[in-house]
């Protein structure tokens, strides 16, 4: 069943009814500020770090899980004032009254919400515009009614006091700190403002306020919710000013509408900084020093300026999706790869997973394997930003090659809390500079100079940091010439070093184990890779490859002691036992080892890459997709960890844990398998489910982390949507290795492994600089690949680069038996 559809002209999703299964959401901002929305209004707003500096409250868990938020009503004030004016949320939510229309768009950066009831239409259009820390709701209200319409509107928010955990759990102080101007049609928050703080937020009216609240209990009401404020019931707010309890924005206008006159009202939620040494009005003064967000708030209050920055936004998502978009036979390919794919790319790059309607934004900043890896996917749509973010994550290496697990946006600073000593970590990073090389030819990158652990004066060039990654992992070799696991691997719940009987202790960063038995097979395959890359630089650079040699030996270990006779094994535990073998009880098959050891290149010459995913087929993979292991762990092991927490078929244990599906995916076209390859591709591509919703229930537009494995009573159901890795890596599957237009330090390669069925595709793709026109023709089974360049055939699958000053390179592929 659906809940809408797809509109691939406008790359918009449509959603038909506001009762979706969960809520489905969006992303507002795209630089540094932000806004979750749902498709009923729900969801907060925060400037660049969800945890510190959150605009607005949001209560996750509720019941209904979206409570609050952005909140919108209508009133009929021409109606019998009575005690049951007609009154109504025009997003549905707060107050879920039944609409006679209702459609939510969620776009690129902005979401529509459209819904009429009694004659009465509403036209929302939410987003922040590029450049400025604001979210812009321009609501729009026809009357197609036959007689005029005598309307109030009301939009009200909550503001958070910034640090949303203390704002969540203090209150013993918070509930008596809140303060606000109002000025000029604008609500100004500023608590905290008086001290140390240069930072306020501010909610503004375009139209004339007929009247304003700024303390939550006035407008609502005692004893009452955000789906009954008495202030909308008695059309009249009481210009409260909030001292102490709950500041909140709440605004009011007067709607005289004939019959199908329209009038749009633009409320504004912003965030401005001002300068430490001039905060106030007046030196001395307590009051707000306006005078530079004066002119911000009054550009937005103008329709006109509304719609050119809405048109800059579309512009710029225009520019964004042209970087690489194809023509496939297939509609759910075309769709992700060229809307909605890019578009969780980007969310994923900006906001890590730190804040979602899963992630509540006061957990987790930037996780170093987690940002290494969305770059994969992301670095192609803006490569500056790349870099950048990958100096961030180089400088919270740590001297010895380690990394801290999390860094905080705002501060940028290594998250001390949780430290490091997951040892793959190191290992992306590698990963994630290579593919920057990659794509922009700029060997300049290596040069950048990054300190560690962000203290000055112990800065190297980047290719610095990348050698101590590497060392790092040798460095810390078992007892089977395997890499020690540390305190995880990429599996942050096969926690081999962390024997916990404690409740509520940390699976991560508790370690009671000395770590030096337990061994992953996982971060050999994943030395060997970036060994790979290492060696693609080292020659580059005109120098001795430094770690092939390793990587050599690395190989050895892994087939002496992680190839289990069929597939690869995935660990040794702290007593030396083996996890993933089919000596195991339960946990006999991991899938991380196939896919990365695989994609290292491991087996692929000798059928033992074949044999290892066909144990994967047989044994993991599900109509839903493939599942993390089996047997699913059916009770705690102590000295598994986490993973066996987990009642079996979810999260790590055993669920199906979308970021690994694409390795297999990926390993699979490196064995020439591309229906394999593809099948597995659809199998959770989020369109393709679409018409799954009432199993899926997670958005029909995005990756979700999990979907329930087979031993779940759920199995189908997703969860945890939208910040995962899956985004990135699903991305680089399809289009680098199914496609097979993949960004190499030499140029660009075209060797797609498509599905049989296919006759080919089309693609054009900006690479350093040149379009680059592929079509790809199947001229009969198989995967040999000839490419004519510019009309002249050509040795080999690299697109060599074309002569400076080139605009366009026109590529055929002729895919077929060799
Ligand atoms: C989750 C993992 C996650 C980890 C982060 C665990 O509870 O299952 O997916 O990586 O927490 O700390
Ligand atoms: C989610 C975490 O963000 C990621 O770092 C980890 O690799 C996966 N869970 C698997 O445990």
């Amino acid at each position: 069943m659906r809940y809408g559809h797809f509109d691939d002209e406008q790359r918009e999703y449509v959603i038909e009814r506001p009762d979706t299964p969960l809520p489905w959401i969006n992303y507002l901002g795209c630089e540094e500020h932000f806004g979750i929305i749902s498709n009923t209004g729900g969801g907060y707003s925060f400037n660049r770090d969800a945890r510190l500096r959150r605009l607005t409250r949001y209560r996750y868990n509720s019941a209904p899980l979206d409570t609050g938020g952005r909140c919108l009503y209508l009133r009929d004030d021409a109606l019998e004032p009575g005690p049951a004016p007609l009154m109504w949320s025009p997003s549905w939510q707060p107050m879920r009254r039944e609409l006679d229309h209702y459609e939510c768009r969620h776009g690129m950066g902005y979401t529509l919400i459209r819904s009429r009831l009694k004659g009465i239409e509403a036209n929302i259009r939410y987003f922040v515009p590029l450049g400025d820390s604001l979210e812009i709701w321009e609501v729009t209200i026809a009357n197609r009614r036959s007689r005029a319409a005598d309307l109030s509107l009301f939009a009200a928010v909550e503001f958070c006091l910034w640090d949303a955990l203390d704002d969540a759990t203090n209150f013993q102080r918070n509930l008596s700190v809140g303060e606000v101007e109002v000025a000029d049609g604008v609500i100004y928050h500023k608590s905290e403002y008086r001290e140390r703080r240069n930072h306020f937020a501010y909610f503004a009216c375009s139209a004339e306020v007929a009247g304003f609240d700024t303390q939550r209990e006035a407008f609502l009401g005692p004893y009452r919710g955000w789906e009954s404020p008495a202030g909308v019931q008695a059309g009249l707010l009481t210009n409260s000013i909030a001292h102490g309890w709950q500041p909140i924005g709440a605004q009011h206008t007067r709607l005289q509408l004939k019959p199908d006159e329209a009038k749009t009202v633009v409320f504004l939620l912003g965030y401005h900084e001002n300068p430490t040494d001039d905060k106030f009005e007046t030196a001395g003064s307590q009051i707000l020093n306006k005078r530079s967000v004066t002119p911000i708030i009054a550009r937005y209050r103008q329709p006109q300026e509304v719609e050119a920055a809405f048109l800059a936004l579309r512009h710029y998502w225009d520019e964004l999706l042209g970087k690489l978009s194809v023509t496939t036979p297939d509609p759910h390919t075309n769709r992700m790869v060229n809307i909605w794919n890019v578009y969780q790319v980007m969310t994923t790059f900006n906001l890590s997973r730190s804040a979602s309607y899963f992630e509540s934004g006061v957990g987790r900043g930037m996780g170093f394997r987690d940002s290494n890896q969305d770059l994969l996917g992301f670095v192609h749509l803006a490569p500056e930003r790349a870099r950048q973010r990958i100096l961030d994550l180089a400088a919270t290496q740590l001297p010895g090659g380690g990394a801290y697990h999390q860094y905080q946006p705002l501060t940028k600073l290594g998250n001390n809390d949780i430290g490091s000593g997951f040892n793959d970590d190191p290992l992306w990073l590698v990963l994630a500079a290579a593919a920057h090389l990659k794509e922009t030819g700029d060997w300049s990158l290596l040069e950048d100079r990054v300190a560690y652990d962000n203290q000055p004066g112990t800065e190297e060039p980047l290719y610095a940091h990348l050698q101590r990654s590497m060392r790092y992992t040798l460095d810390r070799l078992g007892p089977h010439g395997l890499p020690l696991i540390g305190r995880a691997d990429w599996n942050d719940c096969l926690n081999l070093n962390c024997f916990s009987e404690t409740p509520g202790q940390s699976f991560q960063t508790t370690t009671n184990k000395d770590g030096k038995v337990a061994e992953s097979v996982f971060i050999a395959g994943l030395f060997v890779l970036a060994a790979q890359e290492m060696a693609g630089i080292a020659r580059h650079q005109g120098e001795v490859d430094a770690f092939s040699e390793a990587a050599n030996k690395m190989e050895e270990a892994i087939w002496v002691a992680g190839w289990d006779g069929e597939w690869f094994r995935r660990a040794y535990d702290d007593f030396g036992n083996l996890v993933g073998s089919k000596e195991c009880q339960e946990g006999q098959i991991f899938i991380e080892p196939q896919g990365v050891c695989i994609m290292a290149g491991l087996g692929v010459e000798d059928g033992l890459a074949q044999q290892a995913l066909d144990a994967v087929a047989d044994r993991l993979a599900t109509a839903h997709g493939i599942v993390l292991h089996q047997p699913a762990y059916s009770r705690y092991y102590l000295h598994l960890g986490e993973i066996s927490s987990y009642p079996p078929g979810y999260k790590e244990n055993a669920g199906i844990f979308c970021h690994t599906n694409p390795w297999i995916m990926i390993a699979e076209t490196r064995i020439g398998r591309g229906d394999r390859a593809y099948d597995y591709y659809l199998r959770i591509n989020p369109s393709a489910r679409e018409g799954l919703s009432e199993v899926h229930r997670c958005e029909p537009y995005v990756y979700a982390q999990m979907i329930a494995g087979r031993d779940a009573p759920a199995h189908g159901e997703a969860k945890n949507s939208w910040l995962t890795g899956t985004a990135a890596w699903n991305y680089v599957a399809i289009t680098q290795w199914i496609l097979g237009i993949r960004p190499t330090f030499e140029g660009l390669e075209v060797t797609p492994v498509m599905p049989s069925t296919w006759d080919g595709f089309e693609a054009e793709r900006y690479y350093r600089g040149v379009r680059y026109l592929v079509q790809v023709e199947r001229t009969g089974p198989g995967n040999e690949v000839q490419l004519e360049v510019d009309g002249h055939p050509i040795e080999g699958t690299v697109v060599t680069l074309p002569p400076a000053g080139a605009q366009e390179v026109r590529v055929i592929a002729k895919v077929g038996p060799g």
